[in-house]
């Protein structure tokens, strides 16, 4: 199995997992096949990018660290309280705090080596979709950073509440995805303070929690917002909110025109770290989150395409792969064959591509 772009399917693509919608409803079962009706309904739901199965990705596993189910729910959840917030002004604490205690349940029932990037990469791009993908990234990064687990409970709490103040301001406003005016920018930085503001008298909220959706767009040379405040003044659990939550908007932005691939964004936070993010933290986030997602098509310093079968947590950068194709000589190896690149080591993957691979498969 392996995860497309739906601009990539051309009409005769096997489904490989269930689609949702947002409201937790199946629209597809697996098994179906992409039909350009059933496609053109897809981009109508908002929905980016679907598992199928296809020859090239036979025997390719994905799993997830989250159920479907779980992610929907949380997604739900996430929705109908900025809803209530926006309509009521109120807020029912219980229901959040019983999506974290699942989502940590299902993430802290497995061993955590590493984040799937297919946890973080979900169908919709949408503001409760990165609360929840923001929370499975700062648990993750939470756990390896050792803290203790009420820690971690609170940070996850924080995660999916983080963003909650843009409930309070003009929806245009937040939906619209660039050319904000000086004047619009200024009422965007206000959602923290606003999102602070809403829970800070909530005795079922920590402080941790609290603090860190104040504090999660601040940055460690003082450039951030609300506060500018610099280095150690920036609670630890914002630190860590920052991380993954510019991390998950570098990858899955809001029209998914300007995504940026996982090597891009895992390159911007090393560049950054240290003025913008904390790098010890940074050192860290990147072991967990694997730079090339099982199923993706890799270059690699050869010139061969070839497909990522499994992630090596020691070495992120080097899984094992699948070599299908060769573009200069237009060389398909019919009998593909398997590289483990922390064996072969003069070979190394130069990026991620897109490639239509039923051109090349013909
Ligand atoms: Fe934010």
């Amino acid at each position: 199995m392996r995860l497309i772009g739906i601009d990539q399917i051309i009409g005769s693509e096997v489904l490989a997992r269930p689609i949702f919608d947002l409201d937790g409803r199946k629209l597809l079962n697996a098994g179906v096949s992409l039909r350009p009706a059933i496609v053109q309904k897809l981009h109508e739901k908002g929905i980016s990018s679907v598992y199928i199965e296809d020859e090239l990705s036979e025997g390719i596993e994905v799993t997830g660290l989250l159920a479907e189910e779980t992610k929907n729910r949380a997604k739900l959840i996430v929705r109908e309280e900025m809803q209530r917030l926006a309509y009521k002004k109120d807020i029912n604490f219980s229901n959040m705090n019983s999506v974290v205690d699942n989502i940590l349940d299902e993430i802290l029932s497995r061993r955590i080596d590493m984040v799937s990037v297919h946890d973080i990469r979900m169908q919709d791009e949408q503001i409760f979709a990165h609360s929840v993908n923001v929370c499975v990234m700062a648990i993750a990064l939470a756990t390896k950073l050792s803290l203790p687990i009420s820690k971690i409970k609170s940070i996850a709490m924080g995660a999916l509440m983080h963003d909650i103040g843009k409930a309070l301001l003009p929806p245009g406003l937040v939906s619209k995805s660039d050319d904000l005016t000086p004047k619009e920018l200024e009422e965007l930085k206000k959602h923290p303070v606003l999102g602070y503001n809403i829970i800070k008298d909530n005795n079922e909220a920590s402080a941790t929690t609290k603090i860190a959706v104040l504090m999660h767009h601040e940055h460690i040379n003082g450039s951030g917002y609300p506060m500018g405040l610099a280095g150690d003044k920036i609670h630890y659990s914002a630190r860590i909110l920052t991380i993954c939550d510019e991390f998950d908007t570098a990858i899955n932005d809001k029209q998914n025109k300007n995504a940026l691939q996982t090597t891009d964004a895992v390159e911007y936070l090393i560049g950054a770290s240290g003025h913008v993010f904390d790098k010890a933290m940074v050192d860290e986030f990147i072991k967990v989150i694997p730079i090339y997602a099982e199923g993706s098509i890799v270059l690699l310093s050869n010139g061969n395409f070839a497909i990522v079968i499994k992630n090596n947590p020691i070495n992120l950068t080097r899984p094992i792969v699948r070599v299908f194709y060769n573009p200069k000589t237009k060389t398909r190896y019919d009998k593909t064959f398997v590289l483990d690149l922390r064996e072969e080591l003069s070979i190394k993957i130069l990026r991620e591509i897109k490639v239509n691979v039923n051109d090349i498969m013909e």
